[in-house]
């Protein structure tokens, strides 16, 4: 896998990394996927939220968080009184990886070690441009791959740390998908919300 970096433009803003990841061919989830599914958000964000990876309805409309789970960030955002539209959102990786069922449903397989390692120069890039002062992490996929392999979301969720490498803050909980999974989806949209909620109080 030779990963993102020869097709990421150096120096590069916003706009033309958006432009430039339609050709990424850094690792082979490009071949299935519709399209490349950079981050989206104004540049000034002072908040960037991370996910896995774009899911079926995103890989459709080329935005990140369209979808069920990105309803759920919505609302969530909205109840700590974060805006949404200063907030910029996107993922460790910028293709759909899934597989079809017998249905012809496309549904989501988590990407592997060395896709999410051949991605982060997108990440790199945009955390460059945007720098942010906080860094929301949703799941695992996206705690790891700021925090180590060793982080454990579900032991060290909803604390403000400081983000290796950076002059920014960054904060773990879990993914709105998993929520939408769950048994009891209501005790695990509010545990999300307390962590968001952390997260809005470290931004003042
Ligand atoms: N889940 C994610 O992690 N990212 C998206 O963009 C959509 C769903
Ligand atoms: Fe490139 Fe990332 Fe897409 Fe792989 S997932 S082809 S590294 S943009």
């Amino acid at each position: 896998m030779p990963g993102a970096e020869e097709f990421v433009p150096s120096g590069a803003r916003l706009p033309g990394l958006r432009e430039a990841v339609q050709g990424c061919r850094g690792c082979g989830l490009y071949r299935d996927a519709t399209q490349a599914v950079f981050g989206a958000g104004p540049e000034t964000a002072k908040v960037v939220v991370i996910g896995e990876q774009p899911g079926d309805q995103e890989d459709r409309r080329g935005e990140p968080f369209i979808g069920p789970a990105g309803g759920m960030l919505d609302r969530a955002l909205a109840e700590v009184g974060i805006r949404r539209d200063a907030v910029y959102v996107t993922n460790t990786t910028k293709h759909f990886k899934f597989e079809r069922t017998s249905g012809k449903r496309r549904i989501h397989r988590k990407p592997s070690q060395a896709e999410v390692d051949a991605c982060r120069p997108w990440l790199d890039a945009e955390l460059r441009v945007v720098a942010p002062r906080l860094v929301i992490c949703l799941g695992a996929t996206a705690a790891q791959a700021m925090l180590g392999t060793s982080f454990r979301v579900t032991k060290e969720r909803g604390t403000v740390l400081d983000l290796p490498d950076r002059d920014a803050h960054v904060l773990a909980t879990i993914h709105p998908s998993a929520i939408l999974r769950s048994e009891d989806r209501e005790a695990m949209y509010q545990g999300f919300v307390a962590d968001l909620r952390v997260a809005a109080r470290a931004l003042r």
